[in-house]
């Protein structure tokens, strides 16, 4: 995306950029080699579908395409280029590929490997080592990457951020660590950020330090504050907050015992998250979500034939262990939904499977709520928070023992309470969400479930600032053509909205 500062000065200077579609891209093509007559008739083609393509090349140019040049060629001629100091590693270097894709396409496609002309990367000071897309749902993001260490100390940093109330450094922090983990490799020098977005001066200086020993003291002395540490435990309750948990922290409590002692109200949720603090906070391993899977699935068979079940969530997009798992229903006869939940939950009630379980309805109506503001993160389904009770059998405990064993809670072992879990049990408590949704909500909700939240998040980001469109987990808005814009499938609302399409297991940013 182009900075703010700079889209106004080049609003005077070009005044097609307002029309055009996609006003972050703007292509410049090299004539050498190719000839006046198909440069014209490129850029004519490109203008016509709503394309940015500059008559010559300034610094605004984010785009070179070329045809039968070498790479070195026209980093040679874009270094012939004097414009304004910027430096020139920003600019994408681009076969003619990339172009007639993305004409066929109607939009931007997402540049891979392939279209990229190759430049020599040891000889090229001046190029950034890697090329990414500012927002994050116009990128792949694996869930295994190359550089964790970095990304574990900008999201710590990120969560304190959440803890203390500053919501807006949590997401620059989520932000760049998610620029890290689309990186095809680790980073190892400062030098192999050029370019990238979303790397604040503070995510810098972090990753510098990390970088040159290993470990940032920041990063390390909120690990061990008070503050974090404390919060880390009173947020690990389910149903408490950060609000809550702020609270409970400015009145002296630190620990769960703490709290206990204090006595106190607490709502039923957070009773439950109390009893079963423990457990909640042990991963859910892939083999008891999709155990569970099997048990609402037979559930929801029972009470609604032919109404189907979608695993949502982190486990979608092939995380191989959770701390909840997450349901989507619906029934492909609009309407046999309604209700349903009631009924799931109440057969499940009936076999003892449910540990605690809260159903809020549907709220949602599109006549009376219109959309939703962009950044508006509730959706307003029939929806269950529940607790379930799962038997531990021999494949479903394995791999869960060996998650708990790594991922130990240090605090609170003396609250899974012997009262509520005697002898070493035959079962434990999962967080459980269920949602169901009306047929032609379906694609909405499963692309509003399916995560990340940053990516969630950066959507939302995109079809507002980008595109003049609200995205809710129930519609898509266009705010410009004021209609509401149907879709019946993933793959569909990345088109509305001028997305490539990102399968689930790339949306783990
Ligand atoms: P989760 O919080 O369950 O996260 O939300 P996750 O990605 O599955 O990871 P785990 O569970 O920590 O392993 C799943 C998705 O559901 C959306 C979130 O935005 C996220 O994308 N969600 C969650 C909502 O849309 N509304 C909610 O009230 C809660
Ligand atoms: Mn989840």
């Amino acid at each position: 995306m182009i900075p703010l500062k700079r889209r106004k000065v080049v609003q005077t200077v070009l005044c097609d950029r307002e029309a055009s579609k996609f006003p972050d891209v703007v292509i410049y093509i090299l004539e050498r080699k190719m000839g006046s007559s198909r440069k014209a008739f490129l850029t004519r083609l490109g203008r016509s579908k709503g394309f940015l393509v500059e008559e010559s090349y300034s610094s605004d140019v984010t785009h070179v395409v070329a045809e039968n040049n070498s790479g070195e060629e026209v980093k040679a001629w874009l270094q012939n280029q004097t414009c304004g100091g910027k430096s020139s590693g920003s600019v994408n270097l681009l076969d003619i590929s990339w172009y007639t894709e993305s004409m066929g396409k109607g939009s931007p496609i997402l540049i891979e490997d392939r279209h990229r002309l190759k430049v020599d990367l040891q000889s090229n000071t001046d190029s950034p080592t890697f090329a990414i897309e500012s927002y994050a749902c116009q990128r792949r993001t694996p869930l295994k990457h190359h550089n964790a260490s970095l990304t574990e100390a900008l999201e710590l940093l990120a969560q304190n951020a959440e803890f203390t109330d500053n919501e807006g450094r949590s997401v620059a922090f989520r932000r760049a660590a998610a620029v890290l983990k689309t990186l095809p490799r680790a980073v190892r020098r400062l030098d192999d950020l050029k370019g990238l977005p979303c790397l604040g001066e503070h995510s810098l200086r972090v990753i510098k330090e990390i970088l040159e020993d290993g470990v940032s003291s920041e990063v390390e002395s909120t690990r061990q504050s008070e503050q974090y540490k404390a919060m880390k435990v009173l947020t690990g309750i389910f149903g408490v907050g950060t609000k809550t948990a702020e609270r409970w922290f400015r009145e002296g409590i630190r620990s769960l015992a703490d709290l206990k002692t204090r006595g106190g109200r607490l709502n039923r949720e957070q009773q439950a998250g109390l009893d079963y603090y423990d457990d909640l906070n042990r991963p859910v391993s892939k083999a008891e979500a999709h155990a569970i899977g099997q048990i609402v699935g037979e559930a929801v068979r029972a009470v609604l034939p032919g109404a189907e079940i979608t695993l949502t969530g982190g486990f979608r997009r092939g995380k191989e262990v959770g701390h909840d798992v997450d349901f989507l229903i619906t029934h492909p006869e609009e309407g046999k939904e309604e209700g349903l939940m009631p009924k799931i939950v109440s057969w499940l009630e009936t076999k003892g499977l449910l540990l605690y379980q809260k159903t809020t309805r549907n709220s949602y109506l599109e006549s009376k709520d219109g959309p939703v503001r962009p950044s508006h993160n509730m959706d307003r389904f029939e929806r269950c928070f529940s607790i379930f009770k799962l038997k531990r059998t021999p494949e479903v405990c394995g791999t869960s023992n060996q998650s708990a064993g790594q991922n130990d809670v240090t605090e609170g072992s003396d609250v899974r309470q012997q009262e509520v879990q005697s002898e070493p049990s035959d079962w434990r408590a999962v967080r459980v969400d269920l949602v169901v949704s009306p047929y032609s909500q379906f694609a909405f909700a499963l692309l509003g479930w399916t995560g990340s939240k940053l990516f969630e998040r950066e959507l939302r980001r995109w079809a507002g600032q980008e595109k003049s469109m609200s995205l809710s987990s129930h519609v898509l808005y266009d705010r410009a053509q004021n209609r509401y814009l149907r879709a019946s499938s993933e793959e569909e609302i990345f088109a509305l909205l001028g997305l490539e399409y990102i399968p689930p297991s790339q949306r783990n940013a």
